[in-house]
């Protein structure tokens, strides 16, 4: 017998040909389960400014340019519209409660849950009800998707209300009123533009690199007094740092 063709081997092969695929066919969602699922939003919505945003915030990190977990890319059009393993397509255009993303994010899916539960506290908070409802009534709208790449959407940064807010939680203490310590206020726009006694001008509107207020508030100012109470969180340095590329308004 040549030892190839052996009756073992050939059951051995056959048993890892796909007959377990059936197996593995989507499981139909009870339509109890169904009819708890968040209600689309009742109002037309924007993709670029509204859709695409929550992609990146709540799934990029695990289905973006960087990673695509489950092998699933949600950056590109192509790789969102993708049809999944065994849940049927990630997105059907006009039938939000048959795409499988919204089934996911609303937990419908044993142990599909999405963004899967755990890691750091706010790192991946499950979807609320009114973000399903965006993402619902995105796809029974038609899910249009533009050609081409996405521009980043801006969220504009004001001195009112999100500097006024983190300064003063901040610096108040020290920088506030007549007795502002080395003459810098944060109690208005003009007078933290205006700088201090020593310093000057610590902002220059628009450009975050000549702007030695960062460097201060990164604590890497090696001779301001009390560098501790000057070091503030990176969210808060990212948020000045943002405000002062949008031109310090
Ligand atoms: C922390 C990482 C992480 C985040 C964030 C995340 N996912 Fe996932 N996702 C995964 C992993 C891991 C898998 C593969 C799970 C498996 O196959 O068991 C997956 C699989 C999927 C799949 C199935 C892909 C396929 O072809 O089977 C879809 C659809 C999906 N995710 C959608 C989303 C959506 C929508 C979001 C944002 C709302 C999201 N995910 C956020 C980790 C993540
Ligand atoms: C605990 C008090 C305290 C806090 C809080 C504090 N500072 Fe200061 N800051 C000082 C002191 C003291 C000086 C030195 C003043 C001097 O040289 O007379 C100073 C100096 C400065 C200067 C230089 C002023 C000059 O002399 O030209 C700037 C700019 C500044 N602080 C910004 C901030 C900002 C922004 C915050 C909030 C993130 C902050 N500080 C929080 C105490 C504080």
């Amino acid at each position: 017998m040549i030892p190839w063709l052996s009756p073992l081997r050939i059951r051995a092969a056959l048993a890892t040909l796909p007959l377990a695929l059936p197996l593995a066919a989507q499981v139909p969602i009870p339509a109890a389960a169904l009819a708890k699922l968040p209600p689309a939003l009742n109002r037309p919505v924007d993709f670029k400014t509204e859709v695409y945003p929550l992609f990146k915030s709540a799934c990029f990190k695990c289905h973006g340019p960087e990673k695509q977990k489950g092998k699933y890319r949600m950056d590109t059009r192509e790789g969102a519209f993708k049809v999944t393993g065994d849940h049927g397509p990630a997105i059907q255009a006009g039938q939000s409660s048959k795409s499988a993303i919204i089934l996911m994010a609303a937990g419908l899916i044993d142990e599909m849950l999405m963004p899967p539960p755990g890691g750091k506290p706010g790192e991946s908070d499950p979807l609320t009800p009114e973000q399903i409802g965006l993402l619902r009534a995105w796809i029974d709208q038609g899910a249009g998707w533009p050609e081409g790449p996405i521009a980043d959407v801006v969220t504009p940064v004001r001195f009112d209300p999100d500097l006024r807010k983190l300064l003063t939680a901040s610096c108040a203490n020290c920088h506030s009123g007549p007795g502002a310590e080395g003459g810098f206020s944060v109690d208005s726009l003009e007078r933290v533009l205006a700088g201090g006694k020593s310093y000057g001008k610590v902002i220059t509107p628009g450009d975050p690199r000549k702007s030695s207020l960062l460097t201060i508030l990164a604590g890497k100012d090696e001779d301001i007094p009390k560098p501790e109470a000057h070091r503030v969180p990176d969210k808060s340095l990212k948020t000045v740092e943002e405000w002062i590329r949008q031109g310090s308004k």
